[in-house]
């Protein structure tokens, strides 16, 4: 397979340059050099999540502020839907990596003019690179099912723009494509029998070789969320959401026996079983937009908060887990996410409006569940999160929870004794409360740091009440003297409550 020849070239690269060391042929910093370029490069080979930014915002954050905001939420690559010179400007001398994009409209322009194409190279990419750091250019978005009269104009529009960057040398460094929606792909159930729409292959398969020339990856908007709307009953909801599924209800392609448990691996191997279709097998595929809507109306009764958190949440983690598709386990896609922010001034269908993570003033609109993915979104800007326990789950393992976060957790856990501010209402949902944020804000509020074993959540909402301040909230404690607490308080009730663990003294 072909990844497996990139690596074995990487290999051969490696004992060249060991074999170039040895001779002297290459001075010590010149070495250290080669090393950090390779150590470089590997780090940029990994498979990352991006975030999709739209801006039909009506409070949409200055550039500077925009930037900022990412930075914060440690997003490292951003798409682009065209080659806003603010933002660009606000992106340079970050590491954030950004592809620009074509708009539709400019198409016929640049694919009618080598002059056109090579002025908007000069005046998008060349003039910001390589303090801004454009990683590709997307030329036009879905023009082959969007706006097919302009398909004819798409490869030449994309070679143009190609020969101007060889023109600025910058033809390795920044790729160049083109995303298409899902549906040019054709029967995507079982993956290995989908094939492209055959009206469109006399402009695909040009389209494939020039990527597979270049270097350049398929890119594709993928959106199980559509796949399930459009096959309810066929396609279930855990499927599409990534969740864990009983071996039954996984589908499995009977001609490769392969098994998919979700929806979106079975999209990207339709994509790569219809380009093998067409001979086509060292072309990447990239996913340029996935996502769920958060709000929809009557007819959309799929697009929730809870939804949208798990469907993202898990896709997140799928990426970082690397383990590719059960076509190409050996290539994890990318994927960027659509999208960063609710697009309010999209006003119909009603889910337009609400794919956002978070709103245009960078509040966000849900809060992620992604332990484990590193600090990838993991900043809420108002500083205000609190770890709780989550809704319907069992006492046993709320009570192993508490015991472990007042032990060994080491949580403070002295406003929950008797007689103390927190005490009262005297539940385990309550004292667990309590001692996992105390946890949480002590652990300088990591996404890891709410876990304990998938029974606490990150909320926004401050858990005080009444004299009971919890740990990171900003409300003042009520200095009032409190009237002496009762006598009563080491009940029965409450000595079942505590169990053995002498979690008092931790
Ligand atoms: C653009 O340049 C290419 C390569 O130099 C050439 O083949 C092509 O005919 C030119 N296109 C136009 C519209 O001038
Ligand atoms: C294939 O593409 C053509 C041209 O865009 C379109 O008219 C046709 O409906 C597509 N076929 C299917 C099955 O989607
Ligand atoms: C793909 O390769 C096979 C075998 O070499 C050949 O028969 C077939 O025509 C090719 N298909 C295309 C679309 O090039
Ligand atoms: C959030 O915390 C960071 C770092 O602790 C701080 O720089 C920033 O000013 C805080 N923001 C708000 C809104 O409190
Ligand atoms: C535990 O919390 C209480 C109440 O907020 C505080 O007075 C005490 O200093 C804390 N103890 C430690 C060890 O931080
Ligand atoms: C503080 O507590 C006292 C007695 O419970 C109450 O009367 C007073 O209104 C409280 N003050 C504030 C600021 O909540
Ligand atoms: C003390 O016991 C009485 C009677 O059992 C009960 O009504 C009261 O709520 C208890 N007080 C506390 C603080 O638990």
């Amino acid at each position: 397979m072909f990844m497996a020849d990139f690596k074995s070239f990487k290999a051969f690269i490696f004992l060249l340059l060991l074999l170039l060391f040895n001779t002297g042929i290459l001075a010590k910093e010149e070495e250290a050099e080669v090393i950090a370029e390779l150590k470089k490069q590997e780090e940029d080979s990994q498979p990352f999540v991006g975030l999709n930014i739209g801006t039909e915002v009506s409070d949409l954050l200055s550039p500077k502020d925009l930037v900022s905001f990412l930075q914060l939420q440690k997003i490292t690559h951003i798409r682009l839907y065209d080659a806003n010179s603010d933002i660009l400007r606000a992106l340079a001398h970050t590491k954030i990596r950004v592809i620009v994009g074509v708009p539709n409209n400019q198409l016929l322009a640049i694919g009618s003019s080598n002059t056109t194409a090579a002025t908007w190279i000069e005046r998008n990419v060349v003039d910001f690179y390589p303090e801004t750091l454009i990683s590709a250019i997307s030329v036009g978005d879905e023009v082959l099912t969007t706006v097919p009269s302009s398909a004819p104009i798409l490869l030449p529009a994309i070679e143009s723009l190609y020969n101007a960057l060889v023109a600025s040398n910058l033809h390795t460094l920044i790729k160049i494509s083109t995303p298409h929606a899902a549906s040019i792909v054709l029967d995507p159930f079982p993956p290995s029998q989908a094939f492209f729409n055959q009206t469109l292959t006399p402009i695909i398969i040009p389209l494939l070789q020039f990527l597979s020339r270049t270097g350049s990856p398929l890119m594709m908007n993928l959106y199980p969320y559509y796949v399930f709307m459009q096959n309810k009953g066929v396609v279930p909801l855990e499927n599409s959401l990534f969740k864990p599924l009983t071996p039954s209800k996984e589908m499995v392609d009977p001609n490769t026996l392969l098994h998919y448990t979700n929806v979106l691996d079975a999209m990207v191997d339709a994509a790569y079983f219809s380009m093998k279709n067409l001979n086509i097998t060292d072309v990447v595929v990239l996913v340029t937009e996935s996502g769920w809507p958060s709000h929809g109306d009557s007819k959309e009764p799929f697009a929730t908060i809870d939804n949208a958190d798990t469907y993202n949440s898990n896709l997140i983690k799928h990426v970082y887990d690397r383990t590719g598709t059960p076509f190409h386990p050996e290539i994890t896609s990318s994927v960027y996410i659509y999208e960063l922010f609710n697009e309010d001034l999209i006003t119909t269908p009603l889910s337009e409006a609400n794919w956002g993570l978070f709103y245009g003033n960078s509040t966000p609109v849900y809060l992620l569940h992604v332990s484990g993915s590193g600090s990838f979104l993991a900043k809420d800007t108002t500083n205000q999160t609190y770890c709780v326990v989550m809704d319907g789950v069992d006492t046993k393992s709320l009570q192993a929870a508490l015991d472990w976060a007042c032990g060994p957790g080491r949580s403070n856990c002295s406003e929950i004794q008797p007689g103390e501010n927190c005490y009262q209402p005297n539940n385990v949902k309550n004292h667990a409360s309590y001692a996992f944020d105390s946890y949480y804000q002590k652990a300088g509020r990591t996404v890891w740091s709410c876990d304990f074993k998938g029974v606490a959540m990150i909320t926004t909402t401050d858990p005080s009440h009444g004299k009971c301040i919890f740990p990171g909230s900003k409300k003042e404690v009520n200095n009032t003297k409190m009237e002496s607490p009762s006598s009563n308080t080491t009940s029965e009730a409450q000595s079942r409550l505590m169990g053995d663990v002498n979690w008092r003294t931790a």
